[in-house]
């Protein structure tokens, strides 16, 4: 029978999230803090779910309320009253555990580059080994300030000692602890209570647990990680940028393996969640933000940014900033448009070079092509918006709406002063200041006459050689 088939205990998972996270700087959580566009410990949560856990308990500070906010269904917060330390916030964690059996799996809600495939071995090495505490261990080139991993003579665990409390010797070891283990809950409720402060921070360490239970004659094993990668924990600003940088790349190659050309993967940046269809050509310098979703064969960027912005297939959005807008099959954007929130273009629709559309929906086949700007407008289909044309949509006090038909045709330089309709058919002429509306089928003329002065030029020329006689 393979490990995997081994009937296995319950297991719990307590991810600590409680830290102040003080290197970061910052008046937010650490663990809220943004890895592609979604808070670091949700990854951490998503990959404990991923193992099919009984129970799953984050443990967060008493003033963490908001922590607490993006907890989804199914995981427990504990509170750590005062941050001691790891090892007291795995204590805190244990509390909602009181009638718990099983193997408790313990995670950093600061390493969001945990995954399942990655838990899944560490889960069957555990078991496979019999222990009843088990550490997951990487090698890592540069380890920083990571725990050092100290071996002992027959090769085992034998001490766990953190960076700022480490000697020379010890700063050299490449082995460091990633701060995930999997232990029996029983060694843990006969440990964590003896646990002391007694190192350079003053705080009860986590990996005291391990110490206390190989002085007892425990046996501890240790996992070293296929990929260190797993393992990366964001304590400043710099290291969330590292993360970001390794977490954009595998959402990146996800979705090249999944049909879409990424021309510039170093310049592209999508968040988590963005959803791309096949055929898609991503040009360099593009921000799919948020919910964004782009349908298959269409073409974004260069230089496009695109948040909460759903586009159809077919489509192309060049050099241009899209907002909580809905652009359709077969439309054309930019280069150099500005799409508001609640706009819809409708399938084949065009909003063109500078170009700022808001609130507004602009029916099938209808283009705004240049200089212009639209909002709280309905425009229907296969209608043209000349160059230069405003929608003059707020007096001051309110906004009005411009209702534009289908097949109308406004000249270059109208002002649409709202609320005013354009019936179907209908033209305005260049340069107008509409306020009224325009019926079906008519021309709305609203500008000066032109009057032509005849003669003009003779009668100028004439009039300098008169100046100039007099002069002489
Ligand atoms: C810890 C480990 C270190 C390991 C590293 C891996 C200890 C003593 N050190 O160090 O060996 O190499 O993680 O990333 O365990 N937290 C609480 N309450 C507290 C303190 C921390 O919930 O009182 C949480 C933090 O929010 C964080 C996690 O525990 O998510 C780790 O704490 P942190 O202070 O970042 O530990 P490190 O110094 O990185
Ligand atoms: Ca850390």
């Amino acid at each position: 029978m393979s490990t995997a088939d081994t009937k296995r205990p319950p297991l719990a998972v307590v991810i600590l999230a409680a830290g102040l996270g003080t290197r970061m700087k910052s008046d937010v959580p650490k663990v809220l803090h943004e890895v592609c566009g979604r808070p670091m410990l949700s990854y951490v949560i998503d990959a404990a779910l991923s193992v099919s856990p009984g129970r799953v308990v984050v443990v967060t500070g008493p003033d963490q309320e908001a922590i607490a906010e993006i907890l989804p269904v199914g995981c427990e917060r504990a509170v750590q009253q005062e941050r001691r330390g790891t090892g007291d916030a795995v204590r805190a964690g244990m509390e909602p555990l009181r009638d718990f059996e099983g193997d408790v799996m313990v995670l950093m809600g600061d390493a969001p580059l945990v995954n399942g495939a990655f838990l899944r071995d560490f889960m069957d090495v555990h078991a496979a080994g019999g222990a009843r505490a088990t550490v997951a261990t990487a090698v890592l080139a540069e380890p920083v300030h990571y725990g050092r991993v100290v071996r002992g003579t027959e090769g085992g665990v034998g001490r766990i000692v953190e960076a700022r409390d480490a000697g020379a010797d010890e700063l050299l070891l490449t082995e460091v602890n990633t701060g995930f283990y999997l232990f029996s809950i029983s060694l843990l409720r006969s440990i964590l209570p003896r646990l002391e402060p007694a190192n350079a921070q003053d705080e009860l360490y986590l990996t005291d647990v391990i110490h206390l239970a190989l002085d007892d004659g425990q046996q501890v094993e240790a996992h070293v990680a296929a990929d260190a990668e797993v393992m990366l924990a964001i304590n400043s600003r710099v290291e969330l940028a590292g993360v970001n940088a390794l977490m954009r790349r595998r959402l990146l190659e996800r979705l090249m393996l999944a049909g879409v050309t990424v021309e510039d993967p170093e310049t592209t940046y999508v968040d988590w969640g963005v959803e791309v269809g096949r055929d898609t050509l991503l040009r360099a310098n593009t921000h799919l933000l948020g919910r964004t979703t782009v349908g298959a064969a269409s073409e974004v960027g260069p230089g496009s940014f695109l948040r909460d912005a759903f586009v159809g297939d077919r489509a192309r959005v060049i050099s241009s900033h899209l907002y909580e807008c809905v652009i359709s099959s077969g439309c054309s954007v930019g280069p150099f448009a500005y799409i508001r929130p609640n706009t819809v273009l409708a399938e084949g629709a065009k909003a063109g070079t500078f170009v700022e559309i808001k609130n507004s929906r602009i029916g099938e086949r209808s283009k705004v092509p240049h200089l212009s700007y639209v909002g709280d407008a309905i425009v229907g289909v296969d209608s043209n918006i000349a160059a230069g044309n405003i929608t003059a949509n707020y007096d001051g006090y309110d906004k009005h709406a411009t209702h534009i038909g289908d097949r109308v045709r406004t000249g270059s330089d109208t002002t649409i002063v709202a609320p005013v309709t354009i019936g179907d058919d209908a033209f305005t002429a260049a340069g107008s200041v509409i306020t009224r509306d325009v019926p079906k089928g008519a021309l709305g003329v609203a500008r000066e006459q032109q009057k032509n002065v005849d003669g003009y030029s003779e009668r100028r020329a004439a009039r300098r050689l008169r100046e100039q006689g007099e002069d002489a």
